[in-house]
């Protein structure tokens, strides 16, 4: 297992290009094979989950062909198997997605229960209430879900919970239904709308994505498309409260900085300087930064995926903030992790009380990434600390952020990615002069 060793205290500075969106890549692999045609896909991140997926697509009989790093062509005419399992399907959240993609094209696919990140107790039964509006029914058994119809039938769905995985999901079923569906009370996230956007350029007539209402008129099949996927809004925000953290300037290139407005808002207010350009961002921290409050909503709300982030950089503001979770209820466990570097965080039911500590009061410690966007929070903190920092487990971290280490050390971050049992390099990494 490998594991990123730092060495804090530089300012991050220089230029880093952001990469294509997880979130709305998954959403996007799980579409293109609705069509019989050929579907290329720009702008895919290199990050383990989109892998895990498009090997299952391949699994299940359709054609990928890797064309580069971030261009896949695929073709799922040759699909012959609807029975979606394997070791790695099981720890994605997003496999739920093959269930939305095949019960429209197929009528019957059963896929392993989702996993995903340990952040909360991730319920799907708005997933299972919208395919049911559709006609559909859904049996789970041994650790799978399998969902079929003879005919699924448009419906109108009001969602209990606003949930961006169960909004992709039906709109993918809805898709290829009959007749109209009408959804309310959906996601709006940016990711929702590039895969509606996404499936619209494959002949699909999918209308309101964005807003609360969705509604889609079903059509009878789709067609082959060419689609590059939205900037990722989380990787990019990472970058600007690193920049932040680190009292750095950093220039965050192809964004979409309407996507970053809740993140770029609470960074002024925190005495950031942000310079907005057309597909760029400029994140520029002269000074220790302020105390705030932030509450996690959903978009256009500040996001969860950045809760661990912006926690973890109020750890070295000045002031007390407050950061209120309300999304998922298990997202706070990283802060135990910080607190072995000094951080002084008390979290109370979903909120962290967090008591700002002066940089040169935090200490490099050996911490573990709980679970994906913790983990890069995690680094974000060694990076600040006083000190050698080791973080482990960033196989979570790898499902999510395409050269993490990489790109940080281009900005100028002493980091690197080391054999957790390589103890020479470790001693090699401590003994270095800075
Ligand atoms: C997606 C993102 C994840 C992000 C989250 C919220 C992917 C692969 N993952 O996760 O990175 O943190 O959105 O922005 O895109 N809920 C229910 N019943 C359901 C579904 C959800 O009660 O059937 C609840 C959840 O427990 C949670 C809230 O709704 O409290 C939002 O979850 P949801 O938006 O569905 O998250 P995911 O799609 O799993």
């Amino acid at each position: 297992m490998n594991e990123y060793i730092i060495r804090g205290g530089r300012p991050l500075v220089g230029e880093v290009t952001i990469s294509g969106a997880k979130n709305a890549a998954l959403g996007i692999l799980a579409a293109s094979i609705m069509s019989d045609e050929s579907v290329i896909v720009e702008n895919l991140p290199d990050v383990s989950d989109i892998r895990v997926l498009t090997q299952a697509i391949r699994e299940i009989g359709a054609r990928v062909d890797q064309i580069d790093q971030h261009t896949v062509k695929i073709n799922g005419s040759t699909i012959t198997d609807y029975y979606v399992d394997n070791e790695y399907i099981r720890k994605i959240r997003a496999s739920y997605y093959i269930l939305g993609a095949l019960l429209g094209k197929n009528g019957y696919v059963e896929v392993a229960l989702p996993g995903g990140c340990n952040i909360g107790s991730r319920p799907i039964d708005q997933h299972i209430k919208g395919f049911e509006a559709l006609g559909a029914k859904v049996d789970i058994h041994n650790g799978m879900i399998a969902v079929q119809a003879d005919e699924l039938v448009g419906n109108h769905i009001y969602f209990d919970v606003t949930s961006v995985g169960a909004t992709i999901n039906i709109m993918l079923a809805a898709t290829l239904a009959k007749g109209q569906t009408i959804m309310e009370n959906v996601a709006k996230e940016p990711h929702v709308v590039d895969v509606a956007n996404f499936l619209n350029s494959m002949g699909a007539n999918i209308k309101g994505a964005g807003t609360d209402v969705i509604r889609i008129m079903g059509v009878e099949k789709l067609h082959g498309t060419e689609y590059s996927i939205i900037p990722d809004m989380i990787e990019a925000g990472t970058y600007m409260v690193a920049a932040a953290a680190t009292q750095g300037d950093v220039l965050i290139k192809n964004v979409i900085p309407k996507h970053l407005e809740a993140i770029t808002a609470k960074l002024v207010e925190i005495g950031c300087h942000i310079e907005e350009f057309g597909d760029a961002v400029r994140v520029i921290a002269k000074k220790r930064l302020s105390h705030t409050h932030v509450k996690t909503l959903p978009y256009p709300g500040f996001p969860t995926d950045m809760q661990p982030q912006i926690s973890t950089l109020l750890m070295f503001s000045e002031g007390t903030s407050v950061v209120t979770e309300s999304i998922f209820e298990n997202r706070f466990i990283f802060t135990d992790e910080l607190a072995k570097m000094g951080a002084q965080v008390k979290v109370e039911g979903n909120s962290a009380i967090i008591v700002g500590v002066p940089r040169d009061r935090v200490t490099g410690a050996k911490m573990s990434a709980p679970d994906l966007r913790a983990g890069a929070a995690l680094v974000v903190a060694g990076l600040v600390a006083d000190g050698v920092t080791i973080v482990n487990q960033i196989g979570y971290i790898e499902r999510g952020y395409e050269d993490f280490d990489i790109k940080m050390r281009s900005l100028g971050a002493d980091i690197e990615k080391i054999d957790e049992k390589d103890e020479k390099a470790i001693t090699r990494f401590k003994q270095q002069v800075v």
